[in-house]
């Protein structure tokens, strides 16, 4: 590992690779936590084609690479590409931060779930343990936050989804009793919930998901995955039915990559002023 100090040495190479990924704010976030903390390093965006994953990481390992991040569409991939998998990595059956290590080692990790935890925690105030959450999807996104969501010990967790199956399933997989069900949106209990995530792509396609009224109240918090310069149709809804908090997803994308650089640096920056600084270029 170089320090700032190290001149005579390389910087060590970062990178994220998706596809695509000229909107990635990881570069800049990374690039931010290396000054803060003062480590020497590189971070750059790689936008790998389709069919082109593997030949990229190789790549990018043997030129001296120390680590990655993977983002859409490559993060099962991914998963198949390290020689080890973390825990975190297990719960959430993808990977999103490859570790090459000096002994050869490649580790995938997931650091998506824990990102949105201490979002809501640290940032928010958003309390979990005992509370009851409704979580609206069922794709990836969502199953990557499950385990570190569950850890903490909420009394119910609902995840909802436009396809009933996939919500079903999920929730099986799991395997938490009553503590998690899968549903279709019109089997969400009709008793407000203190904390609404949404998960779906919908904001993507400036679409609501059809969540009923009832589900929510003036002490429901709603946090919205995605984030964006204006607030997401979802955010909106909840804003106008009162929420008692309405956040979006900037926070967990900055705590995802902030633990992603302690596993790599082994030392964890502060989020607080990226977040402004990111936020304040949208
Ligand atoms: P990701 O990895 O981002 O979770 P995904 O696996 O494609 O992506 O999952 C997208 C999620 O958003 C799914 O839960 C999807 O619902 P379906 O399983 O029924 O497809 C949900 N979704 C996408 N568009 C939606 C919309 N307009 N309204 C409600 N749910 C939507």
């Amino acid at each position: 590992m170089s320090s700032l100090f190290d001149f005579d040495a390389k910087p060590d190479a970062y990178a994220v690779m998706g596809n695509p990924i000229s909107h990635s704010k990881s570069p800049l976030i990374h690039t931010e936590f290396a000054k803060q903390t003062q480590q020497r390093l590189n971070y750059s965006a790689i936008q790998v084609d389709a069919g082109g994953f593997e030949q990229a990481v190789g790549n990018f390992r043997a030129n001296g690479g120390k680590g990655l991040n993977i983002t859409v569409p490559f993060k099962q991939e991914a998963w198949e590409f390290v020689d080890e998998h973390s825990e975190r990595a297990i719960q959430a059956g993808a990977v999103n931060t490859i570790s090459f290590n000096d002994d050869g080692r490649c580790v995938g990790d997931n650091t998506d779930g824990v990102g949105l935890v201490r979002d809501l925690i640290d940032n928010h105030s958003v309390e979990l343990a005992g509370k009851r959450i409704l979580i609206l999807g069922a794709g990836g996104a969502v199953r990557g936050v499950l385990g570190p969501m569950l850890a903490l010990q909420p009394s119910a967790i609902v995840i909802a989804n436009r396809t009933e199956e996939k919500a079903v399933a999920l929730a099986d997989e799991f395997d938490r009793g009553e503590q998690l069900r899968g549903c279709g949106f019109p089997s969400i209990d009709d008793q407000p919930f203190d904390l609404i995530i949404n998960g779906t792509a919908a904001s993507l396609q400036g679409e609501l998901p059809p969540i009923p009224t009832t589900a929510i109240s003036n002490s429901t918090c709603c946090y919205d995955m995605m984030y964006g310069k204006a607030p997401t149709v979802f955010m909106a809804w909840a804003s106008e039915h009162g929420a008692l908090k309405v956040l979006d997803g900037l926070g967990m994308l900055v705590e995802q990559a902030a633990e992603s650089f302690f596993i790599w640096r082994g030392v964890r920056p502060d989020t607080s002023e990226v977040i402004a600084s990111v936020k304040a270029g949208l």
